[in-house]
């Protein structure tokens, strides 16, 4: 653990979070705090503290799978629209399809109606997912303009009988997600963290952007340490964790209960057990050699194939055959060749002749 607290010098000054950081000079306390453990949110016990983010687009069931098996602690599902659910719009069915073996995982509700939202959580609680989790950290104009995502950070009361209502209707644990604030000047997490504490919610996660920032720029990540000192209930840090050092000094810093990760899971299902390797051992992982990239791409491609179908599934892979291959020499070279690609038996020609094209 010396290891890691050493190589961490790399990140000392991001935010200044030391300057906060109640227990810099207790190194027993830093190790206890980066070292890998269980996480309990409400009833469900999540047997590590690294999550996969929920990301629209990119953690469908056969993504989710992946990670499930390359040791992620609880899986975030892409967020659902409740008015979507409640309208009986098809496309969500695929959306909210849980698979016995990913569990844990999480499904994510978006939308400004707490009649709504928690009448769908009722409607939908059967379903096999473990804990529900409601958006309000979604940045886009399309969600933010109908007063949904992000757009709750800036109507506190609402975003409460959200949360409230939802707790209500449900017996699983409710989450919340939340940004910094929605504008730099308006940071109100710590408020939005309490008041989804009073409202029953078992854990939230903290993404250290605003709303107005996007992905840009970096995650502040002194508003998570912020939320964590203002509130009971697991507090999981988001934002700019890209492996093991990051991990570990997202831990040390904010003292967070559960790390998500997010962007760096793209084509990198792996970085949960080279996170878990570090924080266990302070030692970094070899990257994944070609050749399981290209087992990995295959396996990825045949269940996207059989949940979506040889159309879609084929289609969707091209954007993670890119992400898995970020980095070679001539990984732009693939992309176009990938974007050709309408095949499964393409797919399986292409990646045999991978190690020749990269
Ligand atoms: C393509 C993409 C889709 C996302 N979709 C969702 C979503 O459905 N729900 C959500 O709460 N956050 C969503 N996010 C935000 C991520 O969950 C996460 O908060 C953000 O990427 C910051 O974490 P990172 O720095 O580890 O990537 C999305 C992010 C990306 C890049």
């Amino acid at each position: 653990m010396k290891r890691i607290n050493k190589s961490m010098n790399k990140y000392t000054n991001k935010n200044d979070v030391n300057k906060n950081d109640k227990n810099k000079n207790d190194a027993n306390k830093n190790d206890t705090m980066t070292t890998i453990r269980a996480l309990k949110i409400g009833d469900v016990t999540i047997k590590n503290n690294l999550l996969l983010a929920p990301m629209a687009g990119v953690t469908d069931l056969a993504f989710r799978l992946l990670c499930r098996e390359h040791g992620a602690g609880l899986l975030g599902m892409e967020m659902v629209s409740a008015k979507a659910v409640l309208y009986g719009n098809k496309n969500t069915e695929t959306l909210l399809e849980v698979h016995p073996e990913e569990r844990p995982v999480s499904l994510q509700l978006f939308g400004s109606d707490p009649a709504i939202i928690s009448e769908i959580a009722a409607r939908i609680e059967a379903r096999p997912f473990d804990i529900l989790d409601l958006n309000m950290g979604c940045p886009v104009p399309k969600v933010v303009n109908n007063g949904e995502g992000s757009a709750l950070m800036k109507d506190p009361r609402l975003a409460g009988a959200i949360i409230e209502q939802t707790v209500k209707a449900i017996h699983k644990p409710v989450t919340v997600k939340i940004r910094k604030g929605y504008h730099a000047a308006e940071a109100n997490a710590v408020e939005i963290a309490r008041i989804a504490e009073q409202s029953g919610a078992a854990a939230i996660t903290v993404h250290g952007r605003t709303r107005e920032q996007f992905y840009a720029g970096e995650a502040d990540w002194e508003i998570i340490a912020a939320v964590k000192d203002a509130v009971k209930i697991p507090v999981i840090g988001n934002g700019d964790v890209t492996d093991g050092l990051s991990a570990a000094a997202m831990l040390l810093k904010t003292r967070c209960d559960g790390i998500m990760i997010g962007r760096a899971a793209r084509g990198n299902p792996w970085i949960f057990e080279q996170i878990a390797t570090y924080l266990e051992s302070g030692r970094g992982s070899a990257k994944p050699s070609l050749q399981e990239i290209c087992a990995t791409i295959i396996k990825h491609a045949s269940r996207l194939v059989q949940y979506k179908g040889e159309y879609t599934g084929i289609r969707e892979m091209r954007k993670h055959v890119a992400w898995y291959t970020a980095g070679y020499p001539h990984s732009a070279g693939l992309r176009r060749k990938v974007n050709e690609i309408e095949t499964f038996a393409q797919l399986e020609a292409m990646v045999a002749n991978l190690s020749h094209i990269l």
